[in-house]
């Protein structure tokens, strides 16, 4: 086009050459400002203790050649709870403590904007609510709060029942399964029941498999060349909004008025009477089909790799269940939303699962002004990490933080130091719904199934949750009652 003519060797070394290029001088750059903001700290606060590592690629290859988590609880030893690191090409400030993490996401959660790569914006649709601050995030949030409510999601309770028994019935036929995936599955429906109630079969079946290639490649690297996971990926998205807009020309035909998540989508009109955009739409339903699926998932495989391991929990699980199964006319009855509220054994269960497993060990935010905090500056545009794993495993707020020991929910944590939804503004809407589905789960497997992990049962692998290894293969088998075996 320039006039140029080169081989497609020649293009790759012109490319590489000229990214070496780019990184060289986004180093000096990142490394200048630094050196600047050092010596003009705002109101003589100084930056955090911490190392920043090599020029540009910092410590990233420190963070992802171990388990993240042991370089995050070195760097606490070694420099406290809030300390500087330069990871992933940013200048960050990691927070270890549950006042700082307080700091960021709640009291100043204005100086602190929500910060995710371009590549994972453009995925999921720039308008998701979680990349937003402002009236903008307000006035989605409501609407996603409002479809997620304990009033919204109690009437749930019948089909998530059946979502959880159809897919254990498919488990329970003998065959070794990635409990992980079925896991995945499982979530995925019940992420669709709550954003469009009941959906045509055809239309489930497309989104199911559009949205699985999403999903994959999503977490891969992103290369925009054909063939690639993340190109695969970034059609699967196209093809999903276009199934998305079919579904809701059809609502629109039939003039229906839902209470779920697209109805309060469609119904919504600020004070000018303005709506919300097609696209707008389109991101926020994917939004919240991701951020639903794999973390319930991850937390239900935690569940089951721990009630496995703790036999006599699992029995004591089974004995409160049970009781509701009996109370239920053996399950011939659905669960009450009473009922749920009551399962206080599983409950805790899930709260420790939560803790333990701490799938989402930290977030992200990004500084829109220079901000100080206990004498330590925070710089405009720099990283800044509340680590809600290490403060799930602080000693200080949970004895012998290791131990699975569902006990210690018999009394409530320390305000702010229990943050596996988060905490303030961007705190997980889906909460109640992850719970419930949660409960339901569990109710009908230990009633009903029983599970066995196969293979070795430790290591950790991370996609990108963590989640056990081989996403904790396991066998399950449906356990028949004498009576039943009687008829
Ligand atoms: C065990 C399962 C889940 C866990 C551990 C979890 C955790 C979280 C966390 C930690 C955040 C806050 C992230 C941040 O501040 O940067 C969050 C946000 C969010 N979660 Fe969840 N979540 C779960 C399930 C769900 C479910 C089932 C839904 C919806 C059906 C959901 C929808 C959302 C949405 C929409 C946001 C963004 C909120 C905003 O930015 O205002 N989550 N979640």
């Amino acid at each position: 086009m320039f006039g140029i003519s080169c081989s497609p060797a020649d293009v790759w070394k012109i490319l590489i050459t000229f990214t070496y290029i780019l990184l060289f001088l986004s180093t000096l750059r990142s490394y200048y400002s630094i050196k600047k903001r050092r010596k003009n700290p705002k109101q003589g606060a100084k930056l955090p203790p911490g190392s920043m590592g090599w020029p540009y690629i910092g410590e990233t290859l420190q963070l992802y050649s171990q388990d993240p988590n042991v370089f995050f609880a070195t760097k606490q030893k070694r420099y406290g709870d809030i300390f500087k690191t330069h990871i992933l090409g940013c200048p960050c400030v990691m927070l270890a403590s549950s006042e700082a993490t307080r700091f960021v996401l709640v009291n100043q959660a204005h100086l602190f904007k929500p910060t995710y790569p371009k590549s994972k914006e453009q995925m999921i649709g720039p308008s998701a609510l979680f990349f937003h601050q402002g009236d903008y995030h307000t006035q989605l949030r409501k609407l996603v709060q409002s479809s997620l409510s304990p009033e919204a999601i109690r009437k749930l309770i019948p089909d998530i029942e059946a979502i959880a028994i159809s897919a254990l019935e498919s488990w329970a036929r003998g065959q070794v399964l990635n409990t992980f995936h079925e896991m995945k599955k499982f979530s995925f429906e019940v992420g669709i029941l709550s954003v469009f109630g009941h959906l045509d079969g055809k239309y489930r079946e497309e989104l199911k498999k559009n949205y699985f290639i999403v999903n994959k490649g999503y977490n891969s690297f992103p290369t925009n060349l054909p063939g690639t996971a993340y190109n695969k990926a970034i059609l699967a998205r196209k093809r999903l909004s276009q199934i998305l807009s079919e579904i809701i020309s059809e609502r629109k035909e039939k003039r229906l008025l839902e209470k779920d998540l697209l109805g309060h989508l469609l119904n919504f009109k600020d004070q000018k009477g303005q709506t919300i955009t097609e696209d707008q739409i389109a991101d926020n339903i994917i939004g919240v089909l991701f951020a639903a699926q794999d973390t319930t998932a991850s937390v239900l495989t935690w569940i089951l790799k721990f009630l496995f391991d703790n036999q006599k929990l699992l029995e004591d699980v089974k004995a409160e269940q049970k009781m509701i199964y009996e109370s239920n006319d053996r399950g011939k009855r659905p669960l009450t939303w009473a009922q749920t509220r009551n399962m206080p054994l599983t409950y805790r269960v899930i709260l420790e699962s939560l803790r333990m497993a701490s799938i989402i060990s930290f977030t992200f935010r990004e500084a829109v002004a220079d901000v100080e905090y206990e004498g330590y500056l925070i710089p405009k545009g720099w990283k800044v990490m509340p680590l809600f794993r290490n403060i799930h495993h602080n000693p200080k707020f949970f004895t012998d933080p290791q131990k699975f020991d569902p006990s210690r929910f018999e009394v409530a944590p320390k305000p702010n130091t229990f943050m596996p939804f988060g905490n303030g503004v961007h705190a997980c809407p889906g909460n109640e719904l992850a719970k419930l589905e949660m409960l339901i789960l569990i109710h009908h497997l230990v009633t009903k199934f029983r599970w066995e992990v196969v293979g070795s049962q430790s290591g950790i692998e991370y996609g990108p949750f963590p989640v056990p290894q081989h996403g904790l293969a396991a066998r399950f088998w449906k356990e028949y009652s004498n009576q039943e075996l009687c008829h």
